[in-house]
Parts: C-alpha cells; sequence; structure tokens
C-alpha cells in the first residue's frame, strides 16, 4: 500500500467547541500523521475558491458563510491510502448517515456544521493542499 497524502479541515463548529484535538486523536488513531497543519480564518474569497465546484448548488452561499464563521485548522495527512483511511474515519457527509466511531457521528452537528473536510481523491488532495500549503510548510 502507497504512503498518500490528503487534505483535512477542522471545521468552524469544532474549532467553536475546542475539539480540534479530539478530532486530531481520532485521526491519528486511525493511522494518519499530520504533517502540516494551520489554525486560520478564511477568507470569503478563499472559501468560494475552494469550494469552487459547488457554486452551482443551492448550500453554496450557506456553505461559505459557515466555513468563514469561525477559525478553521487546515491539515496535511499522511499515511498508508490516507484518502480512503481519512473518509472512513470522518464517516459521511451527514451525521445522521454516519457510522458509530466516525468523528461525524461523535461530533457533527448537521450536513453543514459537519466537523471535518477530507479529500475525495488523491488528485483533488494534491489541488487543496497545494491551495493552503507551500511545499516548505509540509514536514513528513
Ligand atoms: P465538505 O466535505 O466540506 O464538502 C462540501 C460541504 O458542503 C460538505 O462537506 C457539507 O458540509 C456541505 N454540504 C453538502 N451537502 C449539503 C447540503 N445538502 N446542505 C448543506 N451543506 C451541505
Amino acid at each position: 500500500m502507497a504512503t498518500e497524502r490528503t487534505f483535512s479541515i477542522i471545521k468552524p463548529d469544532a474549532t467553536r467547541r475546542n475539539i480540534t484535538g479530539a478530532i486530531t486523536k481520532m485521526l491519528e488513531d486511525a493511522g494518519l500523521r499530520v504533517v502540516a497543519s494551520r489554525r486560520i480564518r478564511m477568507t470569503r474569497e478563499q472559501a468560494e475558491g475552494f469550494y469552487a465546484v459547488h457554486r452551482e448548488r443551492p448550500f453554496f452561499n450557506d456553505l461559505c458563510a459557515f466555513m468563514t464563521s469561525g477559525p478553521v485548522v487546515v491539515q496535511v495527512l499522511e499515511g498508508d491510502d490516507a484518502v480512503v483511511r481519512n473518509r472512513e474515519v470522518m464517516g459521511a457527509t451527514n451525521p445522521a448517515d454516519a457510522d458509530e466511531g466516525t468523528i461525524r457521528k461523535t461530533y457533527a452537528e448537521s450536513i453543514e456544521a459537519n466537523s471535518v473536510h477530507g479529500s475525495d481523491s488523491p488528485e483533488n488532495a494534491q489541488v487543496e493542499i497545494d491551495f493552503f500549503f507551500k511545499p516548505d510548510e509540509i514536514v513528513g
């Protein structure tokens, strides 16, 4: 199995509740290593650029408003099969559908305030990592 990198965001509902450490522990316990991490306040421009693929969706404006409503923690995670592994530990987008023991089942408040984002493919992971990090900010 190849070592891979994926991109993660700990969202404003989680920073507000001071559970960034608890979530990071779940990521680490799932075999993922945090090789870059930065707490930021996303600008509207960053949120709209990052979620550009969802621009036509009815929830796009609310999503961008939510993602800029408080601090987030952007992270690069490394590990075997990191994209799939991260998606497994995150659980389904809607916490109502998420399996027991996943981050979203444990912590998410709603489909919008769902505590974490994770890349859905290695190709998108690279795009999303490059959106927030320079190569020398990632230390594996
Ligand atoms: P994320 O993985 O960050 O990618 C896009 C986000 O849009 C997703 O998590 C959800 O938080 C949000 N989202 C997806 N579907 C809906 C929806 N139907 N209503 C509101 N937000 C949604």
